[in-house]
């Protein structure tokens, strides 16, 4: 049942003791955090203290809190850990019945939640569950342009031909879904929206748009649009990170060799663009001033290159190891000051906040740091 990921370096690249250190400070922090949290679906935090999404039900984050102590319970126990992520993963049922709460984020939903449930202790509700949203998930997919729609719009369907790149991390769910029952119909749907991905979404320099839109009916597609970067054209950092773990994992589950171009051609363009000091831009493409991080770019890309070397050689290890040693020395916390991990995550260029604390910058660093210390519990 539980499908923890072998370190897989073979102790030579990597100082594991460096980073069960870090492991054994976020689990002591989230520890203290989660018993004073309780009952909360954080997003942020207010005041150094985490918010409460609860009333937000269908919040596209509302995985993450959960799939945190997952895998922090999966490392190194913790019967309130369990507890609270099998009380959040209850609550994400009402979203089921909310005709406009499901979009093209059910595998970050319930892969956290259901998922991590399901491989760490065999719950059969939990199965049901993974089943009912990658069925949800599965509906989204457009025949004709062989992409899944992003999300809803007030019912005029402005948005029926929209794609995002985001979406290629919630096909692990389509493809999960088919192992369990046997039956490839989610994953030849995964591999039809990965196959139009590489197409539309891939530039020839290795960046990544954020928004394609297509023709619903034809399915041809029309143009791509800006997004949560700084501008039409320009490369929004978590974006690329989505783009290049998305397709390690589709090439993860798929074993397509296009899936392993794609994401070495994604992975090697951000390399490239990383700046000096490690630490990453919300968007590598935005001007000197205003400069805004992202934290949680640099997060996920870590994870995904943790990944892809496992494939396509050690470099990626190293640029990870870099990411990952830049946040760790200058954008965590783990003193009680604050609920949160990691420091300086931005939702988008153009919002009105910045660099703050936001759940999934938390959850994907303390995946890669797991990772690297052969703890993880692998839930994509
Ligand atoms: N999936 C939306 C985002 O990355 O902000």
């Amino acid at each position: 049942m539980v499908k923890s990921s072998q370190n897989g370096f073979g102790g030579d690249f990597t100082d594991k003791n460096h980073w069960q250190e870090a492991a054994e400070k976020i689990y002591k922090k989230v520890c203290r955090v989660a018993r004073s949290s309780a009952g909360k679906i954080p997003y942020s935090t207010v005041g150094g203290r985490f918010d409460d999404r609860s009333e937000d039900i269908c919040w596209w984050t509302n995985g993450f809190w959960a799939g945190e102590l997952w895998q922090l319970w999966g490392a190194f126990g913790g019967d309130e850990l369990k507890s609270i992520a099998e009380e959040i993963e209850k609550k994400l049922d009402s979203v089921f019945l909310k005709p406009w709460g499901m979009d093209h984020d059910s595998g970050f939903r319930w892969l956290m939640t259901a998922g991590a449930s399901y491989r760490l202790t065999g719950s059969e509700e939990s199965k049901n569950r993974l089943i009912l949203a990658a069925n949800d998930l599965a509906g989204r997919f457009n025949l004709a342009g062989r992409f899944i729609r992003a999300w809803n719009d007030s019912g005029d369907g402005s948005r029926a031909g929209w794609a995002i790149i985001d979406c290629m991390m919630n096909l692990p769910l389509l493809y999960t879904v088919s192992d369990l029952i046997c039956d490839p119909r989610f994953a030849q749907i995964a591999e039809a929206h990965a196959d139009t991905s590489v197409s539309a979404f891939l530039r020839p320099d290795g960046s990544l748009c954020h928004i394609v839109e297509f023709d619903p009916i034809s399915g041809r597609r029309l143009k791509s649009h800006g997004g949560q970067g700084y501008a039409h054209g320009s490369s929004w950092t978590r974006g690329q990170a989505w783009g290049l773990y998305g397709f390690t994992l589709s090439y993860i589950h798929a074993k397509k060799p296009e899936y392993l171009e794609t994401a070495v051609k994604i992975a090697d363009r951000f390399i490239s663009r990383i700046p000096e000091n490690k630490l990453i831009p919300v968007d590598f493409d935005q001007p000197v001033e205003p400069w805004y991080e992202d934290s949680t770019a640099s997060a996920i890309a870590a994870c995904g290159l943790i990944e892809l070397s496992k494939f396509a050689g050690r470099k990626y290890l190293e640029a990870a190891e870099s990411l990952l040693e830049a946040l760790t020395e200058s954008r965590c916390r783990f003193d009680c000051g604050c609920d949160n991990i990691l420091e300086k995550c931005t939702a988008a260029y153009h919002d009105s906040q910045h660099e703050g604390a936001i759940i999934y910058g938390d959850y994907f660093y303390t995946e890669a740091v797991l990772k690297l210390c052969g703890k993880e519990t692998f839930l994509w």
